[in-house]
This record gives C-alpha cells, structure tokens and sequence, in this order.
C-alpha cells in the first residue's frame, strides 16, 4: 500500500472517501498545484488510477519539494541518515530534536534551495516532521524552521521500505515534481485533464491560521487569484475537484456566478481539523469540496459496488445487473 511519507498540516487522508466520489471515470493527465504530502496523489496511485497516466506535481515550498526528489533520486542515502537520526531520537528523544532543527537543519537549508536539497536534509526534514508537533510547518520571521517537538511515545521515523516504494511511484515515467506557484499549475490545464487542488484554508475566523506553508502565506488576494485560475480551467475543460475551508467567503465564492458558469458546484462535507493545538476547537467542521466533475452520489456509489460485485462473482439472479453494466455499445448492438 503506498501512503503519503510526511504528516502534512491540512492533509487529506480523512477526506478521501468524499474526495474518491469525483475523480472523474476517464483523464489523461492528473495535475495537483498544491501537493504537500500528496494524499489524492498517492490514492490515484494506490487505486491503479495513475498507471500509463502523467502526473505534475507542484506546491511552493522548497523543503517539501527538495525532500521528494531527494527521496526519489538519492533514496538509500536519505534511508541510511534517516535511520541514524531515528537511532539517536531513540536515545534523546526531545534534546536530539532541538539540536538537529536548531544545530544542523536551520544552518543547512539556508544555503540550499530544492535543486540542491542533500540527502541528509531530506532525512532531518523527514524526522523534524514525523516527530515535530502535528506534523506542522511554520517559518518565523528570520526564515527559520520552528515547530516545537510533538510528544510522541514511539514514532515511526524510518520506514525504508515504504520510501522505496515512494521513491519507485515518484521515478515513474510521465511524474513531474516542480517547485511552483499555483498559477503555472492551473494556467496548463484543460480539456482531458484531471485537477486536484488543496490551497492553504481560508480562516474560518480571526485566529484559527495555523498552517502558513510557506514564507510569504496565503492571502486573501491570493484566494481571489485562484479563484479566477479555477473558473478559467473548468472553462477549458478541465474535471476540477478542490477542497476549501467553508469561510463565507468561499462559499459566497464558488457559488457565485463565475464558478456556476463553468459547471463547478459545491458540496459541504463534514471534516476534522487536528492543526489547532486547543483541543475544544479540535471538533468537527464542514469543509467544502467544489467540482465540476460528474459525481456519484454516495448511496449510488455503493450500490453501484454491489452490482459490481454481484455480477462478477456471477450471481444467478443478476441477468438484468449485468446487462445494466455492460458497455453501452454492446448493449445496443444486444439490443437491451
Ligand atoms: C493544504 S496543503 C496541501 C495538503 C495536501 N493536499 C495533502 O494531502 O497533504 C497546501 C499546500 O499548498 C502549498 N502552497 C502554499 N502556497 C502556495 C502557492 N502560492 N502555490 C503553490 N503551492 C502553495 C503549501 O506548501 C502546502 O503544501
């Protein structure tokens, strides 16, 4: 099974179930502007949905990128550091956390961008984020990385084989991993191709931003350009599914008329939040997930899953099932 390798702040392994309803049947070509630690990504790729199919990946921040493509060029390196970092955690626990963030990881990435990303930085970001408080990423104002460390009893720092399987996913022919701004993601997409697209949330209120990402954030400006990049390649005829935090100014956006337009609808779906370090505002809360994509309603869905599974395991009394799953051409040509 292939997962994410990073716990990313705002990541979508919970929201997948909802998210699986509009991948779309049919693409050539999946583009994913805002990758972090690529839960759709590595679902299509789990599913089977990627094989013999490009992927592009993007997002802005340089760690994150300069640590995929160390994991997927110089893999048994970032394995063999990484495995040294977990002996020491093992012994030191919080101290070795402090001294590889402040000693060695702050140093190191000041003088590297993702182009330059070694193997030994890759491993330190891949410790500092699988120990480090909920698997955040802030930069304070000197440029420094300074997430305290997580309370963890036993955290799995090094699984060698699951990077190699990453590294393995990430080498496939057709995978592209770039360091960008969304709107060279989203200004490519058109007609045949598949985009998935998870910004930075909108606050829901004055103090819920947790997750800055990047040293510049995510501003309300920003929202407006995706906005308008969105609409735009849903109107060439890209399949958009996107994920949103449901701020009112979202929902006032992606309900407005521009968005309606070039087919896009909303959802809201229920979703919880670990970011927020205040465990009372820790509950449930709707998150939007806007798509012009042609959805299966959940009881179709699985319904649909049934038919499936009766017809195949041959189901005597499924004769009018399986002339209902048939390809519609053969159908015609039966004449049912
Ligand atoms: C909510 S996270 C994506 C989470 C991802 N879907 C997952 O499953 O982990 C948003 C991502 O957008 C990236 N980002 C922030 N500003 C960006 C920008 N202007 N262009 C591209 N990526 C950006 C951040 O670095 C972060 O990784």
């Amino acid at each position: 099974m292939i997962r994410p390798f990073l716990k990313w702040a705002g990541g979508k392994r919970q929201l997948l179930p909802a998210l699986r309803l509009h991948y779309p049947a049919s693409f050539d070509r999946y583009i994913e502007p805002f990758l972090g630690s690529g839960a759709v990504f590595f679902d299509l790729c789990d599913t089977g949905r990627l094989a013999g199919r490009r992927a592009e990946l993007f997002d802005l921040n340089p760690d994150l990128i300069g640590c995929y493509r160390a994991v997927r060029d110089r893999t048994e390196d970032v394995i063999a550091a990484l495995d040294d970092l977990a002996a020491r955690h093992q012994k030191h626990g919080a101290d070795c956390y402090y001294d590889v963030r402040d000693g060695r990881f702050n140093p190191a990435r000041r003088s590297s961008g993702p182009d330059r990303y070694t193997p030994e930085l890759a491993a330190m970001f891949i410790y500092l984020n699988r120990t480090g408080f909920n698997g955040l990423y802030r930069l304070n104002r000197g440029g420094d990385f300074n997430v305290p460390a997580g309370r963890y009893e036993n955290p799995r720092i090094c699984d060698a084989d699951h990077l190699r399987a990453v590294a393995r996913v990430l080498r496939g022919r057709g995978v592209i991993l770039e360091r960008r701004p969304f709107d060279h993601a989203l200004e490519r997409a058109g007609a045949g191709d598949f985009v998935y697209c998870d910004p930075p949330y909108a606050p829901l209120s004055a103090t819920s931003q947790f997750a800055h990402y990047t040293a510049g954030g995510f501003s309300p400006l920003d929202h407006l350009r995706l906005h308008q990049a969105v609409v735009d390649a849903a109107a060439r005829g890209a399949t958009i599914v996107m994920s949103n935090s449901s701020a009112p100014q979202m929902t006032a956006a992606y309900t407005g008329y521009a968005a309606r337009r070039s087919g896009l609808r909303v959802e809201r779906v229920p979703a919880r939040r670990a970011i927020n370090s205040r465990a009372a505002s820790r509950g449930p809360i709707d998150e939007l997930i806007i798509s012009n994509a042609r959805t299966v309603p959940a009881f179709a869905a699985a319904s649909a899953d049934k038919k499936v599974r009766a017809a195949s395991e041959g189901d005597a009394a499924s004769p009018m099932l399986k002339a209902e799953l048939r390809p519609r051409q053969s159908r015609r040509a039966s004449g049912t």
